[in-house]
């Protein structure tokens, strides 16, 4: 069964401790959360006084996105927050390697990000040393944007890059994901689907989360 991490980008903001008892009490294995700087990405979401809160009520791991410039001066607090993954984009990263360790010596498991446009092939001198891979399926920035369908063949050549070494990295798929895009993701070899606008504009997102959990390959 697939890892299903709902984007609490997606809730209501009024009614976040209704939103995060919602996923405390779905089939949902993941609480995922975008942070995004407005420099890295043309948006500003919500920062660490939104995470406290999420993170009082929530009591599943939280699966933090970072779309910032400069990560690692904010590493430290991210976990003081609460994270249990903490992903940075590439491209956003001189220093990947020193990020990658700075993340796990905070006691986190690391993951790395790639935008849409950003060969897999990058990845082949950092595979052996991240917690988990994040194929961003659309352009960071916004939920509710169309699925880009290179992502496919991306999970693909990640799947094929962690077999062939030691990496038991975890690969995730951010963008776009819903039943039908989820079922070519879970085909590819993707572990973990983040859902945001597919799960909170549906009639029932508990049993939309339910829904997605229920792919398996085929
Ligand atoms: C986009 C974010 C996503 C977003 C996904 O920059 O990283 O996590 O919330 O939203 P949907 O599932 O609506 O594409
Ligand atoms: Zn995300």
């Amino acid at each position: 069964m697939p890892t299903i991490a709902p984007s609490v980008l997606s809730c209501d903001f009024a009614n976040v401790q209704r939103d995060v008892e919602m996923i405390n009490n779905s089939n949902a294995d993941w609480f995922h959360i975008d942070v995004m700087d407005g420099v890295f990405v043309p948006n500003i979401s919500f920062g660490f006084p939104v995470l406290k809160a999420i993170n009082k009520h929530a009591r599943k791991p939280l699966d933090c996105h970072l779309m910032i410039e400069n990560p690692d001066q904010y590493v430290a607090e991210f976990a003081k927050c609460g994270a249990a993954i903490l992903t940075v984009h590439f491209e956003a990263c001189t220093h990947l390697h020193r990020t990658i360790q700075l993340i796990k010596s905070n006691g986190m498991k690391a993951g790395v990000a790639l935008n849409p446009h950003t060969s897999v092939d990058v990845l082949k001198t950092i595979i052996e040393d991240v917690d988990l891979v994040l194929i961003m399926s659309v352009n960071p920035g916004f939920g509710g944007q169309k699925f880009i369908a290179n992502a496919i063949d991306k999970v693909q050549e990640t799947r094929n890059l962690i077999d062939a070494s030691k990496s038991k990295a975890v690969i995730e798929v951010d963008g776009g994901v819903n039943l039908e895009t989820g079922q070519l993701l879970i085909n590819a070899g993707a572990d973990a689907l983040v859902a945001g606008s597919f799960v909170f504009g549906s009639q029932n997102p508990s049993q939309t989360i339910s829904d997605l959990k229920q792919l398996s390959v085929g």
